[in-house]
């Protein structure tokens, strides 16, 4: 990407805005006055905060949440192209948690954070309709499709981890994950030919890593340069044409089938329930493009995110060995008990799903989450008003670490969670979201992480040579992925 023009047109848009600003400022201030702001309100002099939080999210947080996190239970910081309203007590964020999509949009949200309209297309925020397949057919198929998802993700890391006898191998933590998440979840969504097709799976882990790269990016630009910036870093032209490439046949045959058998398409598979829900709908859901979207949009929620949170939890139980005895014994009991690798055997998995809740509460996604927009001027219950368009965010990260809802915060205790469902979503967990907009994908997600992790753990033994443990990275209200760390991997000594 050349970086001048890029430059000239962020400091372009950094003077039209600032006029934009000045033109508007006093009614956005007047509106949200009563609200304290961390770093400086002026109508200028915010975009020093605006900037410190690109680079230094975590403290500008960690300020607000310790000044005003009971009294007045909110606080607003400003990033490049808005203010943010960040929501710290429980009862405010019980008001958050209730209100209907009307009141505070997660959708409205969502398209906005996440650059929708040029990262993976205005319709998938729109017309948002894989959310039920998600919750509903995809969710009620774990069960059955797990036994081939586990054989998939045995060959995956041996093709990432090639160990053949007891040599040792240095391995990135990171590329392995999103090989074996990628593989993984493929397998599972659209079945075994593609998730062998190495087109396939370069194709969806290039799409994941440029899609997370521009919401970065156009996320720096103020609204009325987006539309450039976003012409040159969508990802969306050719991810989808590459992917129709692979998808049309698939969608073609199952059309054919559904008309023949005038039943639906067969096969419980991301294709033939996105046919049903799309063949319900409007006819724009039907067109390959369409189609293509949605199952590239499908796998970007699943990858990345699953990559992610494995990532974590394999470098947190590097630096907590002493669990792996015990997390090793629980597993091979559940396996024997269940006669095998089934989803039933990983529910029984209590300390493993222990550890990772423990994980996604220490490393969530974001260090700001559960972020809603208000579509009109919206009163929380004590009389609180913010106006309409305005952003409201959750401090998750802040959340977790509070020492009154988890002692000894920041230490990793991988039996803080033993007996809780690593699924739940609740105003103290926030890791999965909270509500009805919670993740839709988190029963699948939970199942592969705890099935990918378990498997990991009963056959190689692995250590970090770094002394210390990486510290999370962020990029303004991002936790970015640990992309540098390397394990020494060998076959598990029993
Ligand atoms: C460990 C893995 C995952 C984590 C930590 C995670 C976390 C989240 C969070 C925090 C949200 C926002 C919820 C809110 O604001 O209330 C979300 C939304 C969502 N998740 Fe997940 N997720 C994961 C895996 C998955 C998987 C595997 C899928 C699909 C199969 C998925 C699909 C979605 C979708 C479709 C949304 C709504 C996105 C939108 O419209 O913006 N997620 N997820």
């Amino acid at each position: 990407m050349p970086t001048f023009p890029f430059a000239i047109l962020f400091l372009l848009g950094i003077l039209i805005y600032a006029f934009r600003i000045l033109r508007n400022a006093h009614a956005r201030v007047d509106l949200l006055r009563s609200i304290p702001t961390v770093g400086p309100s002026g109508v200028l002099s915010s975009y020093i905060g605006a900037f410190k939080y690109i680079f230094n999210a975590r403290d500008s947080l960690q300020e607000g949440y310790d000044k005003y996190r009971l009294n007045p239970g909110v606080f607003k910081i400003a990033v490049l192209d808005r203010w943010v309203v960040v929501v710290c007590r429980p009862d405010l964020i019980m008001d958050v948690k209730l209100a209907p999509e009307n009141l505070l949009s997660f959708h409205d949200a969502a398209f906005d954070i996440l650059e929708g309209r040029y990262t993976l297309g205005s319709s998938v925020f729109k017309d948002p309709y894989h959310f039920n397949i998600i919750q509903g057919p995809l969710t009620r198929n774990v069960s059955k499709r797990f036994p081939a998802m586990f054989r998939e993700a045995v060959f995956a890391l041996a093709k990432e981890i090639p160990l053949v006898h007891d040599e040792s191998l240095e391995i990135s933590v990171w590329n392995m994950t999103l090989n074996v998440a990628c593989r993984t979840s493929t397998n599972f969504l659209l079945g075994h030919s593609l998730c062998r097709n190495s087109d396939w799976l370069a194709l969806n882990i290039k799409f994941a890593k440029d899609v997370a790269v521009s919401i970065n990016i156009i996320n720096l630009f103020p609204d009325v340069l987006k539309p450039f910036v976003g012409k040159f870093m969508t990802p969306l032209p050719y991810s989808v044409a590459r992917a129709v490439k692979h998808l049309s046949p698939l969608f073609a045959e199952r059309m054919a089938r559904m008309k023949d058998a005038d039943s639906d398409a067969g096969e419980d598979d991301l294709i033939s329930w996105l046919l049903s829900e799309a063949c319900n709908g409007p006819p724009s859901r039907r067109t390959s493009q369409e189609l293509t979207l949605r199952v590239l949009s499908v796998h970007f929620f699943a990858i990345y995110t699953t990559s992610m949170m494995l990532n974590h939890a394999l470098i947190y139980l590097a630096y907590n060995l002493d669990m792996f005895n015990t997390l090793r014994e629980e597993i091979e009991q559940c396996v024997q008990k269940h006669g095998g690798w089934t989803k039933a055997a990983t529910e029984d998995m209590f300390c493993l799903e222990s550890v990772l809740k423990e994980v996604m509460r220490l490393a969530p996604l974001n260090g700001v989450s559960v972020d809603r927009k208000t579509v009109n001027d919206y009163k929380f219950a004590n009389g609180l008003c913010v106006p309409a368009g305005t952003m409201l965010s959750i401090p998750v990260y802040n959340v977790h670490r509070d020492e009154t809802y988890n002692p000894r915060a920041e230490t990793f205790e991988g039996t803080r969670f033993m007996g809780q469902k690593m699924t739940s979503a609740t105003p103290q967990h926030l890791a999965w979201g909270l509500g009805r907009s919670a993740c839709p994908g988190r029963f699948f997600a939970a199942s592969e992480l705890k099935m990918l992790l378990a498997h990991i753990l009963v056959t190689y033994d692995f250590r970090c040579e770094r002394e210390t443990m990486p510290e999370l990275r962020w990029f303004s209200q991002r936790i970015l992925p640990d992309t540098t760390t390397t394990f020494i991997f060998q076959k598990r000594r029993i």
